[in-house]
């Protein structure tokens, strides 16, 4: 029989961080195919303003697989960094889809454009330059036709601009779907003092408080550490 010392050991090795990542490779090589497309437009978010912010591949995957399950045509995404999301959900919506995605930086644009052309996905992108905030109100404006899924995945203080923005934009059956929500566990601190932590807190109770909105969170473990996401639908 195990000691405690041991159990303490075997404990301490399935909880840690390590473990985490070799099961993300273990499904990964497994389940998932990234082309050289795919891989060099991960890789290049070294050289945008948030290096290694991207998704996981599995959770752009999982993103994909709900995009294809929730037969979403139209995606809006805030925050393209390099793209690599980008061009998952692009490929999940198909050529006859569009993905209309936000970046305020013109570096980060720029390198995200180079993805979309090697990824062949170019024209079903739209990546629009500029303060998310200021273009998804030009698109409420311009009454664009509603997105049937909105991947929220920029600066997270505005989480909570992100998601009124979100639910003009959107219509009864669109899913909404917010990253980073967990943060190491951070998020159930009322009092961090952490601008991004409160635009998660807030954000949650907007969804919370909205009879429109039925939403579940999900924390999520894996080579991007301890973080989460909410899923939100619209009723
Ligand atoms: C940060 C933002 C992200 O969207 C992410 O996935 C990881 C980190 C950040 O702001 O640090
Ligand atoms: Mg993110």
């Amino acid at each position: 029989m195990a000691t405690s010392d041991e159990r303490r050991t075997v404990a301490n090795r399935y909880d840690s961080p390590e473990v985490w990542r070799e099961v993300d490779t273990y499904f990964n090589d497994a389940l998932l195919t990234e082309d050289e497309a795919l891989k060099v437009a991960r890789e290049s978010s070294v050289d945008t303003t948030l290096p290694h912010a991207e998704v996981a591949p599995n959770q752009a995957a999982f993103l994909a697989l709900l995009v294809q399950t929730a037969g979403a045509r139209r995606v809006l995404e805030f925050g393209t960094l390099a793209g690599y999301s980008t061009i998952w959900l692009a490929r999940a919506v198909g050529t006859s889809g569009r993905v209309v995605t936000l970046e305020k930086s013109s570096q980060n644009a720029m390198i995200a454009r180079r993805n979309f052309e090697r990824a062949d996905v170019s024209d079903q992108i739209d990546l629009q330059l500029g303060t998310a905030t200021e273009l998804a109100e030009q698109l409420i404006a311009n009454q664009v036709e509603p997105f049937d899924f909105v991947f929220i995945d920029a600066d997270k203080p505005n989480n909570p601009n992100y998601l009124a923005a979100a639910l003009k934009l959107t219509k009864p059956g669109s899913l909404i779907v917010i990253d980073n929500v967990v943060r190491n566990g951070a998020v159930i601190n009322a009092e961090s003092g952490d601008d991004r932590v409160e635009g998660v807190r807030t954000v949650t109770e907007d969804v919370a408080n909205n009879p429109e909105l039925e939403a579940v969170a999900l924390q999520t473990v894996g080579v991007k550490g301890w973080d989460g996401v909410i899923i939100a639908r619209r009723r």
